[in-house]
């Protein structure tokens, strides 16, 4: 695969949708169809962004701040790790991306879109998902799922209201584009969503060898 551009697929959901329950596999069975991939997550992916994932989950901050440092994080990241990736041919699975800050900053924090729209256009004019996998649950389940774990961050602390605001917005961009979006029903089985996930798969394995 190393003659085409790698293709950038990335997860997307609110916190106890479990998305993170299938990044290993995805990266599985994404060697085991010839890809050579390279997993990573945002905020973080590279030494000063983990640095500012530690702030952003747990450090009070304006809305303004936090919002910069989604998009600073971001542009190291883009520069040092994605960017260069894709160029050689090797496929980028990101754990979350500038979706994300449109639906929690944008809509969770109700910051809403051009601003973000602005700091997209400056720090990644070029780079889109090739595929966003969002995983979709209901508050109830999300709620349920987040119940069991211990150390919840800032933005798992969250209100109901910011969950419905954040839900909404990951839902409006998947309908806007369908094309890039694949919406996944993740209160199924873990088998039912891996079956989506792999014929998914399959189609993007073959698009690409299309391309080559
Ligand atoms: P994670 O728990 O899925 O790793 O994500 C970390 C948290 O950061 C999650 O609650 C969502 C939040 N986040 C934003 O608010 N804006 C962003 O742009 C990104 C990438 C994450």
């Amino acid at each position: 695969m190393s003659d085409a551009r790698g293709y950038f697929l990335t997860l997307e959901g609110v916190d106890g949708a479990g998305k993170s329950t299938h990044i290993e596999w995805l990266v599985h069975e994404l060697r085991v169809r010839g890809v050579d991939v390279l997993s990573t997550r945002e905020p973080g992916g590279t030494p000063v962004g983990e640095k500012l994932r530690a702030l952003l989950l747990h450090e009070p901050m304006h809305l303004e701040c936090e919002t910069l440092l989604m998009f600073a994080a971001r542009a190291e990241h883009v520069h040092t790790i994605i960017a260069p990736a894709l160029e050689r041919g090797t496929w980028v699975l990101c754990d979350r991306f500038t979706d994300a800050t449109f639906a929690y900053q944008g809509g969770g924090r109700a910051l809403g879109t051009d601003r973000i729209a602005s700091l997209e256009a400056w720090l990644h004019p070029a780079l889109q998902p090739d595929r966003t996998w969002l995983f979709d649950v209901p508050l109830a389940v999300a709620r349920d799922r987040l119940n069991r774990t211990r150390d919840q961050d800032r933005f798992e602390r969250e209100a109901d209201t910011f969950f419905e605001r954040t839900r909404a917005v990951y839902l409006d961009r998947a309908r806007l584009d369908p094309a890039r979006f694949l919406t996944i029903d993740a209160t199924r089985s873990i088998e039912a969503i891996r079956n989506d996930l792999s014929e998914d798969l399959d189609l993007l394995v073959q698009r690409q060898s299309g391309h080559r």
